[in-house]
């Protein structure tokens, strides 16, 4: 059998990775080298199950209404009874950055909650079992100042990914290989599209500034409704620039002013490179630079609150 053993002690591997965090796993705080599902989860055997990233300053969640309103609707979206109250999940968000006590000043709180263990069978378990909660506290890089001054390079390619984009699903082998198509490119990110329309990145939002406004795909089956489109529309209608959601054809996003991304971790960043041409003037432009900073002020205020 010892072929088939992992070579060196995994609990090391995962401790030199990530460190040994307290995280959350069924009821139970336990180091994360102790924290264990069965190989029979469903969350395993089929990634039927639904996740969350809330971003973390200094300790304080940042817009976790938002991010527990989406787990609840991923939740119904795939009828899973939400196994916690609103009020737990909040405590349960509190209690694990406390306990995770991870240093530096961002990190975030992961949550994913799969159908359970039962046998395997494609058909949901009947009578249901309890599903599996997990939570645990990463560390966050935020953007570098490299990343915000100079922006980012992305290469477009055919989105094929399944038809429920808007639940955020662990089933992400689709934005694995597109993650993994942009390492292989040597660029940071992918544009997604569908139909020769935009959808998103392998793991956040994009938007196409032109003549003063933004605009993004609508909020349908195709993506996943970021936090952060919510946020944009706040801070653009603060900063009065329009935004519009429509579709946006791979044209336009050739020929756009500036290319946006957005994500719980990334926050919002400039693409000044698209299929290896420069994206505008080719250097972050002026609505980038209004929506950051409204971000940076929201992201004070949160601290400051
Ligand atoms: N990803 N689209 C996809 C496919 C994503 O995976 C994400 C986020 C987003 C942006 O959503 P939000 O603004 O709520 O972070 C859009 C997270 C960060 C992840 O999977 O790690």
């Amino acid at each position: 059998m010892a072929c088939f053993q992992p070579s060196g002690d995994v609990d090391k591997m995962i401790q030199g990775v990530v460190g040994d965090p307290i995280v959350y796993v069924n009821g139970q705080f336990v180091p994360l080298s102790r924290a264990t599902v069965s190989v029979l989860d469903r969350g395993f055997i089929f990634g039927d199950g639904i996740y969350e990233v809330v971003p973390i300053y200094s300790g304080k969640p940042f817009r976790m209404k938002e991010h527990l309103d989406r787990l609840e609707r991923s939740l119904a979206k795939i009828e899973i009874e939400s196994p916690f109250s609103r009020k737990e999940w909040e405590s349960l968000v509190e209690e694990i950055i406390k306990r995770a006590a991870i240093e530096g000043p961002c990190s975030m709180v992961y949550i994913q909650v799969t159908r359970g263990v039962a046998k395997r069978d494609h058909a949901f378990p009947s009578p249901k079992v309890p599903p599996t909660v997990f939570a645990m506290v990463s560390p966050m890089a935020p953007p570098t100042q490299q990343q915000r001054q100079e922006g980012l390079k992305v290469i477009s390619i055919d989105d094929e990914r399944w038809l429920h984009c808007d639940i955020k699903s662990v089933s992400l082998l689709g934005n694995v290989l597109a993650k993994q198509a942009a390492v292989n490119a040597g660029v940071d990110e992918v544009v997604q599209f569908r139909d020769g329309n935009m959808t998103e990145g392998a793991s956040c939002n994009i938007w196409v500034v032109k003549d003063g406004k933004v605009i993004a795909p609508p909020k349908d089956n195709l993506v996943l409704e970021g936090i952060r489109y919510g946020l944009i529309q706040e801070l653009c209608e603060e900063l009065g620039i329009e935004l519009v959601l429509r579709k946006v054809a791979k044209e336009e996003v050739a020929a756009a002013d500036e290319l946006l991304l957005t994500s719980a971790t990334k926050e919002v960043l400039p693409v000044v490179i698209f299929d290896g041409k420069p994206v505008g003037s080719g250097v972050p432009g002026p609505v980038y630079g209004r929506l950051r900073k409204a971000y940076d002020g929201r992201i004070k205020a949160l601290l400051e609150g």
